[in-house]
């Protein structure tokens, strides 16, 4: 599976033959001021929570491609009050099936209000399954117990995990969740892009290394296949 990352939580997988594009904060991000926001196309657009680091660039790609908003009900029904009703509204235990395959909402443990204030739901994360591969995108969360039960979900060949602390778990707890989880291969995000979750690398991937586990951290821009 192709993934492209843009810094941040924001990324994109080609699923199924189909564009998915998660979390997009790209304009703002200093650290992403290479990609042209106007130049990504996406079929979905998958939200994990109302924050502006992860929803910054929602509207304009998602108006520019016409695309599908994946995300948990009050998220989707904002972006229905700001002119972009093509949605499709979840909540956490949910699956739900398109045409690239399937997603279930999962709990993460995190706040989530919108740019205006809005509630904005309960934030979460995302399991995509589909015939190229099956992965867990948690969003912003602190170490939780419920990762546990992913396993009697999905049987993963990756996951995509916040790294940079002070909002979210950093990397030591990270290596908890990816124990919990049962996946040896991890894409690292949400780190670096402020002073207040600056990461050490080396430090970070030897860390994941000493127990057997893989973190991966790709340039801004960069694609590889998972
Ligand atoms: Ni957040
Ligand atoms: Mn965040």
């Amino acid at each position: 599976m192709e993934l492209t990352y843009y810094g941040h939580s924001t990324f994109a997988a080609k699923v199924g033959g189909k564009n998915l594009l998660f979390d997009p904060f790209i304009s703002p991000n200093e650290k992403a001021k290479n990609i042209k926001v106007e130049d990504i196309r996406a079929d979905y657009i998958l939200l994990s929570h109302g924050h502006q680091d992860h929803m910054a660039d929602a509207m304009p790609i998602a108006k520019n491609s016409d695309a599908m908003i994946i995300s948990n009900y009050e998220i989707v029904s904002w972006f229905g009050g700001q002119g972009h009703s093509k949605g499709h509204p979840m909540n956490h235990g949910g699956k739900a099936s398109f045409d690239f395959g399937q997603v279930k909402y999962v709990n993460a443990i995190h706040s989530s209000v919108l740019p205006d204030g809005t509630y904005g739901g309960n934030p979460g994360g995302f399991i995509v399954y589909s015939e190229e591969a099956t992965f867990y995108f948690a969003g912003d969360t602190a170490l939780t117990l419920d990762m546990q039960l992913i396993p009697r979900f999905a049987k993963l060949d990756f996951a995509i995990l916040p790294i940079g602390d002070n909002f979210t778990m950093g990397y030591e707890d990270a290596i908890i969740a990816a124990e919990f989880i049962q996946c040896d291969k991890i894409l690292g995000v949400h780190y670096d892009t402020f002073p207040y979750i600056e990461i050490e690398h080396q430090k970070a991937k030897e860390a994941f290394a000493t127990v057997g586990k893989e973190l991966i951290l790709m340039e801004v821009g960069e694609t590889r296949n998972f």
